[in-house]
């Protein structure tokens, strides 16, 4: 059972992590306009990353017996400058969650719900390691500057990443882990 403050703000994070799934994938849709399939593969990992965690919450919110409340998911920009502009936006937009989680871990506590507080112990994991990818290839990408063949070669780098969480959710968020 929830406290039905602690429904709201859960169902309202489902929304969050919709909208990053959006964000990421409008991220890859530019960076394949512009020739880059490296970063286009690597924001659709992300977007399926998200859509685990937007995923994680729908199961959740539900186990515990609430209702789920979706809301319209935003519009993400879809214009973006350059490859750096989208992970300074990308790192922006996950000190946000970041915080939002932080957020939710104080409501839990306050509420003494200790089984959100230890579901949403993997999100706060989760948000060091998000921060800390996005950090890497910002500090690489200042590295690289304005040189294109620099660039190419980090494209194919990113290439390399693969989806590693589970996309398919039919037999639930749960089933699916244990399975991946
Ligand atoms: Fe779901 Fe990227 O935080």
């Amino acid at each position: 059972m929830l406290n039905k403050k602690m429904a709201q703000a859960l169902n309202e994070q489902i929304n969050k992590e919709m909208y990053s799934a959006y964000l990421y994938m409008s991220m890859s849709a530019c960076s394949n306009k512009m020739g880059l399939k490296g970063f286009a593969n690597w924001f659709m990992v992300q977007y399926h990353e998200e859509m685990f965690h937007a995923m994680k919450l729908f199961e959740y919110v539900q186990r515990q017996g609430e209702d789920i409340k979706l809301e319209a998911i935003k519009a993400p920009p879809k214009e973006f400058a350059s490859q750096l502009d989208m992970f300074t936006q990308t790192l922006a937009h996950e000190q946000f969650i970041t915080k939002s989680i932080n957020d939710l871990m104080e409501l839990a506590m306050e509420k003494k719900d200790h089984a959100t507080q230890i579901f949403l112990e993997w999100y706060i994991t989760e948000q060091v390691e998000e921060e800390e990818n996005d950090n890497d290839i910002i500090a690489q990408l200042k590295l690289i500057g304005d040189n294109p063949h620099a660039l190419l070669m980090l494209d194919r780098e990113l290439a390399a990443r693969m989806t590693t969480i589970p996309t398919d959710f039919s037999k639930g968020v749960e089933a699916a882990a244990k399975g991946a």
